[in-house]
């Protein structure tokens, strides 16, 4: 049974808990989906609700091991969640990988709560991910790309369901879990247990090349994210996405300053997300394991 104390669990002080444990030195927590939750609040408000809902991976977390690794960014968490956020990065930063920028059209949508973002980017005739092309058994020059990733501003739990057309999708969960304000660890929980092998097991392990790439490029920022100096960072103000991010993030800062630590009423943490991932979108059904198999489907 896993515990979360503020102290060592042989050793805690009895006068020195604090609010966040009700004075028991232990904050509540709750195994679900292969992690730990921890609540850090006032443990009466502890409710099961609030973790996020993740529909592409069973509630006991019985994936395979292959599916999950650990990946650390050389950036404060919020920055690195910026980085994910604004996905067309990938198409210069991890063009050997995921694929160059060449497409016929490409969509980014963003939607938000008080409590949640949620970037939708929709590209078709993309040119194919080389991965996909060489573990992947994709044959297809192009493919059709769809791309949705809601994050929890609270907890910085990215839940990220890229779908390709023809090809595999890759649900992901990326929960940020700071480490100082240079460093965030994530335990990345990749579900490939419905692609073909050997993508199946090889793509879970794609971090070991892209992470060098990513932190190639967060790491420079991280001190202007803390310094309020004319020009903080190599942020774009046409990235809606992340100008939505930082903004939300702000108000939710501002919120929790004034006191007020409570959930917005808009926000609900747990509601179900599989429609908002495109998961049961039934025009592109997961493809059965024929590999290269290409789709009608008109674009443009
Ligand atoms: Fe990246």
């Amino acid at each position: 049974m896993a515990k979360a104390a503020e102290f060592h669990p042989a050793v805690v002080p009895p006068h020195a808990a604090s609010a966040f444990t009700g004075g028991s030195g232990f904050y509540p927590v709750l195994e679900l989906y292969g992690y730990i939750w921890a609540w850090y609040g006032n443990p009466e408000q502890a409710d099961s609700l609030l973790i996020p809902h993740i529909p592409f991976v069973p509630l006991e977390g019985s994936l395979p091991g292959y599916t999950q690794r650990t990946v650390r960014f050389d950036a404060s968490s919020a920055l690195s969640v910026e980085n994910l956020i604004d996905l067309t990065h990938a198409d210069f930063l991890h063009a050997n990988t995921i694929g160059d920028g060449i497409s016929q059209s490409d969509e980014v949508t963003v939607e938000w709560t008080s409590e949640t973002v949620t970037r939708t980017r929709t590209v078709t005739q993309k040119s194919v991910a080389p991965i996909m092309r060489w573990i992947g058994g994709v044959r297809a020059k192009f493919q059709d790309f769809r791309a949705v990733l809601h994050v929890h501003l609270r907890s910085n739990v990215c839940i990220s369901y890229p779908r390709f057309r023809p090809g595999y999708d890759v649900p992901n969960v990326q929960p940020f879990l700071p480490v100082g304000r240079y460093r965030s660890r994530c335990d990345v929980t990749f579900n490939t247990t419905a692609a073909p092998v050997p993508f199946r097991y090889l793509m879970p392990r794609i971090n070991y090349i892209i992470q060098p790439q990513d932190n190639s490029v967060v790491r420079p920022q991280n001190q202007r994210y803390f310094e309020n100096t004319g020009r903080r960072d190599l942020h774009s103000r046409f990235d809606k996405p992340g100008t939505r991010y930082r903004f939300q993030m702000e108000q939710l800062m501002a919120r929790q300053l004034r006191g007020d630590m409570a959930y917005g009423a808009d926000a609900e943490p747990g509601r179900h997300i599989g429609q908002l991932l495109g998961m049961d979108d039934l025009s592109s059904r997961p493809l059965s394991s024929r590999p290269g198999q290409v789709t009608n489907r008109q674009t443009g």
